[in-house]
């Protein structure tokens, strides 16, 4: 047996703390003098929070330079012990998102450890696997959900809910909630989509549902799927229950009316089919098909057949999606399935246009680097492109997107951008130019998009050189280097330096 490596053989050296009364103005000169983008806060001796120089320079610009830094730190922390394995950290790292903790012995601060220090170990890359984590989930035993829903949603919500049931039953029409918002109801999760089955016509009912409830409604003959605006702006999508037929590989699906059961045999994993009756006699009963209870209760992303992947491979990303955003683990059968669906490069026979949606849905999770390094498990990656590598340079440079990302929506939190194309242009940091325009215009990316992305790889080098130099820089300078790109290629640089002084220039360009 190889020795189970602990926080004590890779954690570094406390350098300097702060004291809780230190001002602000104080605290970040200290922090500048040492380049650290964080410092411990100690009081009697005793680790008490992190000081994060985001913060504090937030504060300074505020006019709190004279403020005790306890006021700005951050208080609750998660901390290790030196004799704590290196696959806990590990885990502590992956569940809060954070680059560095704090280590403890007797009260005291002892050392820290970076993400650096543990991702650069390839097997610590592995635990995912064994996560233990997992399936802690406390679903709801009975099958009347009627009070869980009164509880849960919104008064509009609701009374919504039941006027759907109220105008089926009117017109003899078995409908259900089902998908994603019941999975999410019985998760204790917020989910504003609403989508309903009827076993009936379901444009005509939403024509109904329009008339009736005042809302706009939109149909879709080709799929027999419908939608609805409400005027305070809340949706419902429609949909008649079907089967659907797979005429080849990877097509869109031919679709035939047909019951509930069947409906949601045809979707993805058995956690997206539970349906929930809305008919009077049935409101708010749980029809549980496929033991999907189970599998939320147990954490497992389980596919209904054999060929869920080969009928329909934009499944072998949703599987990695739904597994890594609520902390499941695809079952063992289902995890063979896709890795042979996988090996027979399956997403390549998708339309590009459902392979872009899908990267985008991907990079667009809250935790995107957890799903990043899923999909390098699974192999996935190669559907972006062959070239990607997720070694330890690369993931230093996802997680400093992510702090950046972080810094930006803090910073100026109602400017809008696509979190989503800041990771894809790390990920597709080490391609040549060409290999990244062919990448995007096999996806479908429009050509701005790819201009941004060349132009910000092409003049990165000289923007980190010129605006991390000290001293001043006359703001036309920033302004001529920094205008002709797009927000995310600034964020993209900004992450790519990783430095304080470099952000502080962005954010004094975006304040202007
Ligand atoms: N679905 C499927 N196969 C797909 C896409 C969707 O079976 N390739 C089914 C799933 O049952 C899903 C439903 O269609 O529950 C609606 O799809 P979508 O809105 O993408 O799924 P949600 O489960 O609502 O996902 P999210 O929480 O990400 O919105």
């Amino acid at each position: 047996l190889k020795p189970q490596r602990l926080v004590r053989d890779v954690m570094g050296s406390v350098k300097d703390t702060l004291s809780e009364d230190l001002p602000v103005r104080d605290a970040l000169k200290s922090m500048d003098l040492n380049g650290d983008a964080m410092m411990a806060v100690i009081k009697d001796g005793r680790l008490t929070g992190l000081a994060l120089r985001n913060t504090l320079v937030e504060a300074m610009a505020r006019g709190y330079g004279h403020s005790p830094v306890k006021g700005y730190m951050k208080r609750e922390i998660p901390t290790v012990r030196p004799a704590s394995s290196v696959s806990e950290l590990y885990d502590l790292m992956r569940d809060k998102e954070i680059s560095h903790i704090p280590v403890i012995s007797r009260k005291q601060l002892v050392g820290w450890v970076s993400r650096w220090d543990v991702l650069g170990m390839p097997h610590e890359l592995k635990p995912l696997s064994s996560d233990r984590r997992r399936g802690k989930v406390k679903i709801q035993e009975t099958d009347d959900l009627s009070g869980l829903m009164q509880d849960k949603l919104s008064l509009a919500m609701y009374s919504l809910i039941k006027d759907i049931g109220r105008i089926a039953d009117a017109g003899n029409i078995s409908a259900y909630l089902v998908g994603g918002f019941v999975r999410d109801l019985l998760l204790g999760r917020e989910n504003f989509d609403l989508d309903v089955v009827v076993e009936a016509d379901a444009m005509a009912f939403a024509r109904n549902l329009g008339e009736k409830l005042k809302a706009k409604a939109t149909v879709h003959p080709r799929f027999k799927t419908a939608n609805l605006i409400l005027p305070d702006k809340m949706k419902v999508d429609l949909a008649t229950a079907r089967s659907e037929f797979y005429e080849y590989p990877a097509a869109l699906p031919t679709v035939k009316p047909s019951s509930i059961q069947q409906d949601m045999y045809r979707r993805d994993f058995s956690i997206n089919t539970l349906a929930l009756g809305l008919n009077g006699k049935d409101f708010g009963r749980l029809f549980d098909f496929f033991e999907a209870r189970k599998d939320l209760r147990e954490g497992r992303i389980r596919v209904l057949h054999d060929l869920s992947f080969i009928e329909d491979p934009t499944r072998i990303f949703r599987a990695v999606r739904f597994e890594q955003r609520f902390n499941f683990k695809l079952d063992r059968h289902t995890e063979t399935l896709l890795r042979a669906a996988v090996d027979l490069e399956m997403f390549e026979k998708l339309h590009q246009y459902r392979v872009k949606d899908e990267l985008i849905l991907l990079l667009s999770e809250p935790r995107p680097l957890k799903v990043i390094r899923r999909m390098g498990e699974l192999h996935e990656l190669r559907f972006i492109h062959p070239g990607i590598r997720l070694d330890r340079e690369m993931f230093k440079l996802l997680q400093s997107v992510a702090d950046t990302l972080i810094w930006f929506d803090g910073a100026f939190p109602r400017k809008e951008y696509k979190p989503w194309l800041v990771y894809l242009s790390a990920l597709l940091k080490s391609l040549s130019p060409e290999e990244i325009k062919q990448t995007l215009s096999r996806f479908g990316f429009a050509a701005g998009l790819n201009e941004g992305l060349l132009l910000s790889n092409a003049k990165a080098g000289t923007i980190i050189t010129t605006l991390n130099r000290s001293g001043k820089i006359p703001a036309s300078r920033v302004n001529a280097l920094l205008r002709p790109l797009p927000l995310e290629s600034l964020l993209f640089i900004a992450a790519l330096s990783g430095s304080p002084r470099l952000r502080e220039r962005i954010h004094r360009y975006l304040s202007l």
